[in-house]
């Protein structure tokens, strides 16, 4: 039986790729690089400075900036993401979310948060979801970002359980590969991706009950 649910964030619990994406274009704008949703989908999972470098490579301009003004470009970034989930609620909760996190609660199952979002608790406050997480992995304590374990297992070490009777739930491939590493049993959510290694794979939370997971 299964003892504990590992959460990412960005695309498990919420859809806010679509505000990183706005974000980072126009960042990538101001410094004549272009993206598109398809580099997009390389961003997901990937922390916010790995992104702005990844960007800068995918411009020829991996060397253009010192280390002080990437912190001012991903600030920028981050304060424009900001703004654009002012207006964040319930109701942006991915179908099927809060019906399984009750589900968890009612079980007993305890759940935390293994997400590279310096903004995850802000967010969590936000979708009204907050009080249903032990604990919130805090990405600044990471030595490595996904697709390493660490997070996982830090994850599951913070409400008690061992990686082994953990499930983790993620929407990146990046995630999926990390879950694994850190030995838990992976859940992939995409309509549209396949997510390579996942045990099983749904396109939403609404086909996943609480009681069927664990017992399996
Ligand atoms: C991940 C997102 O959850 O968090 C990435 O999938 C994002 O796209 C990363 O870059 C870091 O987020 P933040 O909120 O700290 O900039
Ligand atoms: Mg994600």
């Amino acid at each position: 039986m299964k003892k504990g649910f590992i959460f990412d964030l960005d695309g498990v619990i919420t859809d806010t790729a679509k505000f990183h994406y706005i974000a980072w274009k126009n960042l990538a704008a101001t410094l004549g690089i272009t993206i598109d949703e398809t580099f997009n989908e390389t961003l997901k999972g990937i922390s916010r400075m790995d992104s702005l470098d990844k960007i800068l490579a995918y411009g020829h301009k991996e060397n253009a900036f010192t280390t002080t003004e990437k912190e001012t470009l991903a600030q920028k970034k981050n304060d424009e993401y900001v703004k654009l989930l002012a207006d964040l609620s319930e109701a942006d909760l991915l179908p099927g979310v809060h019906d399984f996190l009750v589900q968890a609660k009612e079980q007993t199952i305890p759940c935390s948060i293994a997400s590279a979002s310096k903004n995850a608790p802000m967010i969590l406050d936000k979708l009204g979801v907050l009080e249903f997480f032990g604990h919130i992995v805090d990405p600044e304590t990471l030595t490595k970002g996904k697709p390493d374990p660490e997070i996982f297992i830090k994850a599951a070490k913070s409400i008690g359980v061992e990686p082994k009777d953990a499930i983790g739930f993620e929407d990146a491939q990046a995630g999926i590969e990390g879950i694994k590493a850190a030995g838990m049993y992976a859940v992939g959510l995409s309509a549209t991706e396949t997510l390579i290694g996942a045990d099983l794979q749904v396109a939403s939370m609404t086909e996943l009950d609480v009681e069927q997971l664990i017992n399996q």
